[in-house]
């Protein structure tokens, strides 16, 4: 124990006065590894900006139409094998039906590339200008050929004009005898004296629903009125307006009844009356043979004229109806198209004018719904939305 004498001297010359100023190894790494990883992120969330990835950010919230999937990330994002996830057509699939476009498009766009997701709470459906115009401003069909326009800029370059409305477009079809403007004079002859029939009075939307067409034109609502059946002023109560098989039984029938004798002169002279005026005042009549009871032709108005687009009546509740069907006030004839033609729209629809704006998707569909496949269990929630 004698020899060891410590001494404070001796303690502090132990001690290296020069160890903060040297660098060694493990601290060394540990400051290089900090300032590179801070840099690392520095520069990924730089690249990020500069390429727009949202990803280094934020995925985003979901569309409003998967915010019930916010918790369910595999459902889309299908693991790869590796590291990170994918998202394929077949996840969409297993929740949609989303039929193909065109059978004679050249190529299939990716479901992602319109339907674009993480951007929020706006609609999915409404997808951009763009998507459309990658194939529309020059398009190629696998036979080389296009039924109308090949280079749709947009709805105000290149958009053909309707197809009702076109240079030798087809008449309208319907057989009722209808004036437009007999009856839309201001003194027209009603059942309690003069009137001024409005539009609205024979067309109103079928029902509230997007894109309802105008509810058919129908006899016992909007014609009997002012042209009951009447054949003969000792019945009150008029003909039915059905086949001219049953508006004979009903004739023969009321005759029997009355019991004044001459039943079959005055049923021949109350149909000649009913076919000859009554129902050829609107109607088109086809006798199968000479001498026979008339048969009545189709009346074949349309319900709808333009299948390839959507067009909402309700939306356009603030444009009064002669703005579009101008043509309405003067027309004497059931053949005349008294659709509007494309110049209509674009007074309104050109260069963000109105509220809605004018792309592709606004007025047309996509998918060919018309190929959808039968509901089934994994579409359920869908068709049901639909
Ligand atoms: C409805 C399908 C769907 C759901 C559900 C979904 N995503 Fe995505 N996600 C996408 C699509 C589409 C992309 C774009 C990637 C692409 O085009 O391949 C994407 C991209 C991403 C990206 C960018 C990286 C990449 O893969 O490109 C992240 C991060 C992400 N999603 C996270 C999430 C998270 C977290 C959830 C759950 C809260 C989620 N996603 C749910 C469809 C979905
Ligand atoms: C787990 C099932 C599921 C998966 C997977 C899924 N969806 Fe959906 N999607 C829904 C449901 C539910 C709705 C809401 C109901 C509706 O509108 O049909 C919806 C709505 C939509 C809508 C209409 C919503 C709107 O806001 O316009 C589009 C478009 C859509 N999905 C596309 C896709 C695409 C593209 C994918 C693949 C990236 C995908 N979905 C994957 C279930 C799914
Ligand atoms: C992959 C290319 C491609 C894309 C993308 C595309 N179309 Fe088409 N589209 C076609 C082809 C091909 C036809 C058929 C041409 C023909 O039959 O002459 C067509 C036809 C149409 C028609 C006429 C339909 C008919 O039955 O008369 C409309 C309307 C239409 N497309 C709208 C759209 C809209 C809206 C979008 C975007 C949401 C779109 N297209 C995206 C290739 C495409
Ligand atoms: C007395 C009832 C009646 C009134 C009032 C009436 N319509 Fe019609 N409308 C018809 C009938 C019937 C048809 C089907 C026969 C036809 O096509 O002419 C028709 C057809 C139409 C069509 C589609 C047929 C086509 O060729 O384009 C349009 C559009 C139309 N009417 C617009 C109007 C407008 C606009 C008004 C008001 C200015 C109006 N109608 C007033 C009875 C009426
Ligand atoms: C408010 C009464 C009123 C209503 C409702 C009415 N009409 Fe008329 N209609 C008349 C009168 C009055 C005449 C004769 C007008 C004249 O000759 O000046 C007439 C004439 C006609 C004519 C012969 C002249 C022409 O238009 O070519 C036809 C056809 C006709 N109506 C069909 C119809 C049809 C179809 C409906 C139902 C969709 C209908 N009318 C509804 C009052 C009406
Ligand atoms: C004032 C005009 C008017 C008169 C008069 C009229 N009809 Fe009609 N008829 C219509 C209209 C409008 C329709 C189409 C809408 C409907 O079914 O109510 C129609 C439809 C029909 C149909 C169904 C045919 C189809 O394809 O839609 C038959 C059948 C018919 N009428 C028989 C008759 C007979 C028979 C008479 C004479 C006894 C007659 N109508 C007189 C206006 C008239
Ligand atoms: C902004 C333009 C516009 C206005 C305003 C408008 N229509 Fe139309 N109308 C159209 C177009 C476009 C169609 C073709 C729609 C289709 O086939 O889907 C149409 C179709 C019709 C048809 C044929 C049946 C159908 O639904 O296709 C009738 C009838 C009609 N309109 C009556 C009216 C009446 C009545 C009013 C006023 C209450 C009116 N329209 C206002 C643009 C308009
Ligand atoms: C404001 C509404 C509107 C917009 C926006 C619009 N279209 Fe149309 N488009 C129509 C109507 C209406 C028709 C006539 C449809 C019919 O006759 O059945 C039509 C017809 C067409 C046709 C011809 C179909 C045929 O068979 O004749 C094509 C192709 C088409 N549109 C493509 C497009 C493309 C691509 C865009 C976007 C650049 C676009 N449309 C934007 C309303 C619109
Ligand atoms: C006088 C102006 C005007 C004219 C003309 C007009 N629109 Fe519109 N349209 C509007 C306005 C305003 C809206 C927005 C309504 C809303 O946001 O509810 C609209 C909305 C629409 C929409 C979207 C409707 C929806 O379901 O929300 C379509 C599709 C459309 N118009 C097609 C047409 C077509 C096709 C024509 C020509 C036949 C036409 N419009 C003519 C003013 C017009
Ligand atoms: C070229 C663009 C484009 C592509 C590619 C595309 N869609 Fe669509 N999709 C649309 C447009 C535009 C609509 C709205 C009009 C319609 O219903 O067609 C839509 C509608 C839908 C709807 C219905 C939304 C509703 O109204 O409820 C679903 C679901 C959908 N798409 C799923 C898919 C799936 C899954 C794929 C891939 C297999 C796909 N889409 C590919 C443009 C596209």
């Amino acid at each position: 124990m004698a020899g060891r004498t410590r001494t404070t001297k001796k303690l502090a010359q132990r001690i290296d006065l020069n160890y903060f100023k040297r660098t060694y190894p493990i601290p060394r790494w540990k400051r290089i590894l900090s300032i590179a990883a801070a840099g690392l992120g520095v520069a990924w969330f730089g690249w990020a900006g500069l390429t727009g990835k949202q990803s280094a950010f934020n995925a985003g919230p979901l569309a409003q139409g998967h915010a019930i999937l916010t918790n369910n990330c595999s459902s889309c994002h299908v693991a790869t094998g590796g590291f990170g996830t994918k998202v394929t057509e077949t996840a969409c699939l297993v929740c949609h039906n989303a039929p193909m476009h065109q059978a004679k498009q050249t190529f299939t766009p990716a479901c992602t590339s319109c339907h674009v997701e993480h951007q929020g709470a706006f609609r999915l459906a409404a997808t951009s200008e763009a998507s459309c115009t990658q194939c529309h401003s020059s398009l190629k069909t696998t036979d080389g050929r296009t039924r109308f326009a090949a280079s749709i800029a947009s709805f105000n370059s290149g958009h053909p004009d309707f197809d009702a409305v076109r240079s030798g477009h087809a008449p309208d079809p319907g057989t009722i005898k209808l004036s437009h403007q007999v009856h839309l004079k201001n003194d027209l002859r009603g059942p309690d004296g003069p009137v001024q029939l409005q539009c609205v009075d024979c067309h109103r939307p079928a029902s509230h629903t997007r894109n309802a067409p105008m509810a058919a034109v129908n006899y016992t609502t909007h014609c009997a009125s002012c042209h009951p059946l009447v054949f003969d002023s000792r019945f009150t109560e008029p003909a039915p307006h059905q086949e001219t098989k049953i508006v004979h039984d009903y004739v023969v029938r009321k005759y029997t009844e009355a019991n004044q004798g001459n039943i079959a002169q005055r049923v021949e002279e109350a149909e000649r009356l009913l076919w000859q005026k009554s129902c050829k005042e609107c109607h088109v009549l086809t006798y199968p043979a000479p001498g026979t009871r008339p048969e009545i032709l189709k009346s074949a108005i349309p319900i709808r004229w333009m299948t390839h687009a959507k067009f909402d009546h309700e939306a356009h509740q603030l444009v009064t109806c002669t703005e579009c069907h101008a043509q309405a006030k003067t027309s004497n004839n059931t053949a005349d198209v008294l659709l509007p033609g494309i110049a209509t729209c674009q007074k309104c629809h050109s260069g963000g004018r109105v509220a809605a704006d004018s792309r592709c998707s606004e007025c047309h569909d996509y998918h060919d719904w018309s190929k959808a496949k039968p509901a089934s269990s994994v579409h359920a929630i869908t068709d049901f939305a639909r």
